[in-house]
């Protein structure tokens, strides 16, 4: 048998096996999304899943592990060098540049999802292919735009039902804070660097920041006392800061500030942040995102400050499972017909696609034809009310109808409209 890639998943119908991979839990998280998009005043933007490979090294950083460690690339049949898209921003900003939108909008409110590939070690909440949910904020440079996709992302979160996830932010600062904070950074590490991890060698050269991001526990100790960013941070990128943390504090949202959260991406500038959920193992990043306020001038754009973030969808429904919340309630069906003489067959049928047609949830055993076992089925359906098809009743011009939930059976005559308008004006007055 040819089974699935490793780091994939399928993601089945509730009832069909999985726990988290359940459609109908993904179906009701995006629906809380959708409703927190809209209230946001954002707007669904789709781009491919395949790209350029340029795109994705230019935009995310050559430096970094995505690009150099992570990339699902490969040469199409015309020479063109491709990936699957590992993250979704780059693939926004171009669109942003190549669709003109800055001409069309001063602030661009841009949501996605959809799922991104990476070719990273598995384990839990760690995939090859995983979907993300994201929002671009492009035009405004002011902190409110911080806040306000902070608080986005905040509130899709409250919204599950979730209470233990936590805020971690802080500042990377300008390019020419962080120019000093680099060599500030290579003179702290100058006399450990031969015990840092071979990738933290090559990073203290390359992007001696990502030292503080690296994984590796020893790294983490050598990088205890590390001096943190504020000291280098110029007056921009402290009142920016500063008016984050103070907005923040307005909306009643608690944050911890976390000076070594320099995050994987090279595109960020002034805020970034992580919303983290400590009881999902050692995947325990939901969100991630930050500004970015010199990536589409970078990739040929205007120069138009931009901030933004993304969940990673099986990371959420991870820590939604973690505190036991249910965000599935499954829909009861309305009526569930019981046939009692067979050849009232094509009557049900007519029924049941009448109720359907009317919008009701209305269902019939499709197994066996005997009574007993039909009445099993609906049982387990969990349906309002059974309505025999046949016997004497229904020979007579009128239903048996049969609450579930009380066991109670009662005769409903029908009138003139027919079969399912009484049964729509039974199931209202009841
Ligand atoms: P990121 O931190 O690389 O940021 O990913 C965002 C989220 O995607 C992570 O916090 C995590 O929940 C999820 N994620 C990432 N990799 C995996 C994986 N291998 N398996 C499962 N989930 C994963 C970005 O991608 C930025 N584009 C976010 C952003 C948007 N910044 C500004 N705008």
């Amino acid at each position: 048998m040819i089974t699935k890639i490793k780091g994939t998943n399928d993601i089945l119908p509730a009832g069909l096996g999985g726990d988290i991979f359940i459609a109908e839990k993904w179906a009701a998280l995006k629906k809380i999304i959708d409703d927190v998009v809209d209230n946001f005043n954002y707007q669904f933007i789709d781009t491919p899943i395949f790209e350029a490979t340029e795109l994705f090294v230019k935009g995310i950083g050559d430096v970094t592990d995505i690009v150099q460690k992570e990339m699902f690339s490969f040469t199409d049949r015309g020479d063109r060098e491709l990936t699957l898209r590992p993250e979704g921003t780059a693939s926004i900003v171009r669109a942003y540049i190549e669709n003109s939108i800055a001409k069309k909008s001063n602030i661009a409110r841009l949501a996605y999802q959809g799922p991104m590939f990476r070719a990273e070690k598995p384990q839990k909440g760690r995939y090859r292919q995983f979907h993300q949910f994201g929002v671009e904020c492009m035009g405004g440079a002011e902190p409110n735009f911080d806040v306000e996709v902070i608080s986005l992302f905040w509130t899709i979160l409250q919204a599950t039902g979730l209470k233990k996830m936590k805020l971690h932010i802080n500042t990377v600062g300008t390019e020419a804070s962080r120019e000093i904070y680099r060599q500030q950074l290579r003179e702290f590490f100058q006399d450990k660097k031969d015990k840092l991890c071979s990738d933290c060698q090559n990073r203290y050269d390359s992007n001696v920041m990502r030292i503080l991001d690296c994984k590796n526990p020893h790294c983490n100790e050598l990088a205890e006392g590390v001096p943190p960013i504020y000291d280098s941070l110029d007056e921009e990128s402290t009142l920016h800061y500063a008016e984050v943390k103070s907005q923040l504090n307005n909306l009643g949202i608690s944050f911890i500030e976390d000076p070594t959260l320099v995050r994987g991406l090279d595109y960020y500038s002034k805020t970034s942040f992580e919303i983290i959920h400590d009881q999902i193992g050692a995947q325990a990043t939901i969100v991630g995102g930050g500004r970015y306020d010199s990536l589409i001038k970078q990739s040929g754009g205007g120069d138009v400050p931009a901030v933004g973030a993304a969940f990673g969808v099986e990371r959420l429904l991870l820590s939604i499972d973690a505190e036991g919340i249910d965000l599935v309630t499954l829909k009861q069906p309305d009526f569930f017909l019981v046939l009692l003489d067979k050849d009232k067959e094509s009557e049900m049928s007519k029924l049941l696609f009448d109720l359907r047609n009317r919008g009701f949830f209305a269902l019939s055993s499709d197994g066996s034809r005997q009574v007993g076992k039909q009445l099993k089925a609906a049982d387990k359906s969990k349906s309002k009310f059974v309505v025999f098809i046949g016997g004497d009743e229904w020979n007579e011009g009128s239903l048996a109808i049969k609450n579930l939930k009380s066991g109670e059976q009662q005769r409903l005559e029908i009138s003139p409209e027919g079969l399912v308008d009484s049964l729509a004006q039974f199931l209202n007055r009841s």
